[in-house]
């Protein structure tokens, strides 16, 4: 369910929550694309900067980066949430999250495409193999491997959401055969469509190289365990840019070990800082990336805020909306 907005607000201040942004990137590019907002009188900075705000019930829009729970509860008059990221599964991860506010996602042009660099670069390089010419480099072997050709060759999607298809559709000019897996049956053109739990292990048997852009929600937590990862066929890889807690580590150490994945490319981990005693730091077959595989960029994304704030304050409906029940 996906609450309804009401409301009429004009110069309400706007809540700030993101204490990654030390220098505060996302106001500074909101303020020329919002000058009907005072951001110096109406744009409060958690928690630093709320010196003034008289009283917490005159916030109606709260602009967030993984609050601390219990944070957005104390603004009792908050008329919607605007999500600086694609995931929202901290500011659900929340229990006191207010869930007759409407919780708004990012999407962003920029956001897409970055996540689509990262994954064909990921792709690329297991297929092209790059992962053992690495190797062989630092053993000072010249030797030229069998190439496989993309049309032998099947990449499949967990998630096919906006970026899920963006990047589904991206690998396509390669050669690749394309299919995806959700909740829901997907038409997109060139993709073969799985859905459902009941479809999933047929979806991983067919998956040579397996990418994860799935939302985390308590459905998709754990979903590639041991007995899943063993669906894939022997000799794949496994790209994760969803969420860390979607794999269970100690199974798919377990599946590289027993050579049946032959490599991982890892963006998120259900601990992050990824331990620096985490064994997955220096296993042969894994690389590792700092959750960079597509990060906001407030320039770029600064315009579909703005967007909402303006749809929101004129009683219109911002987009989109988190589905609260489902969790994304
Ligand atoms: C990043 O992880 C995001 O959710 O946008």
């Amino acid at each position: 369910m996906t609450p309804s907005l009401k409301t009429q607000n004009t110069d309400k201040p706007i809540l700030y929550i993101n204490e990654e942004d030390t220098s505060n990137r996302w106001r500074d590019a909101l303020i020329p694309l919002l000058p009907e907002v005072d951001f110096n009188r109406d744009f409060y900075i958690w928690p630093d900067g709320m010196r003034g705000l008289e009283n917490p019930k005159d916030i109606d829009i709260a602009i967030v980066w993984r609050p601390d729970p219990g944070v957005l509860k104390k603004f009792e008059n908050l008329k919607a949430v605007i999500n600086l990221g694609a995931g929202v599964d901290a500011i659900l991860a929340d229990s006191t999250y207010p869930k007759t506010v409407p919780l708004i996602r990012l999407i962003d042009p920029a956001l897409s495409r970055h996540m689509c660099e990262f994954i064909i670069h990921r792709v690329l390089h297991f297929h092209r193999k790059f992962h053992i010419y690495e190797k062989m480099q630092r053993d000072h072997i010249w030797k030229e491997l069998v190439q496989d050709d993309t049309l032998n060759k099947s990449v499949g999607i967990l998630g096919l959401g906006k970026l899920g298809s963006y990047v589904a559709k991206s690998l396509i000019p390669f050669g690749f055969k394309i299919s995806g897996w959700s909740r829901t049956k997907k038409n997109i053109k060139g993709v073969k469509s799985f859905h459902g739990i009941e479809n999933l292990q047929r979806f991983l048997k067919s998956t040579n190289i397996l990418i994860c852009l799935l939302p985390l929600t308590p459905q998709t937590r754990g979903i590639l365990n041991f007995e899943t990862l063993s669906y894939l066929p022997k000799g794949a890889f496994v790209i994760n840019s969803g969420r860390g807690p979607q794999i269970v580590e100690n199974d798919l150490i377990l599946t590289l070990n027993n050579n049946h994945i032959a490599g991982v490319a890892l963006d998120v981990f259900c601990k992050e800082p990824l331990p620096i005693d985490n064994p997955l730091w220096d296993h042969p077959k894994v690389i590792i990336t700092p959750h960079i595989a597509s990060i906001s960029s407030p320039k770029s994304a600064a315009v579909s805020i703005a967007k909402n704030i303006r749809l929101i304050r004129s009683g219109k409906q911002p987009g989109p909306l988190v589905n609260l029940q489902l969790g994304y």
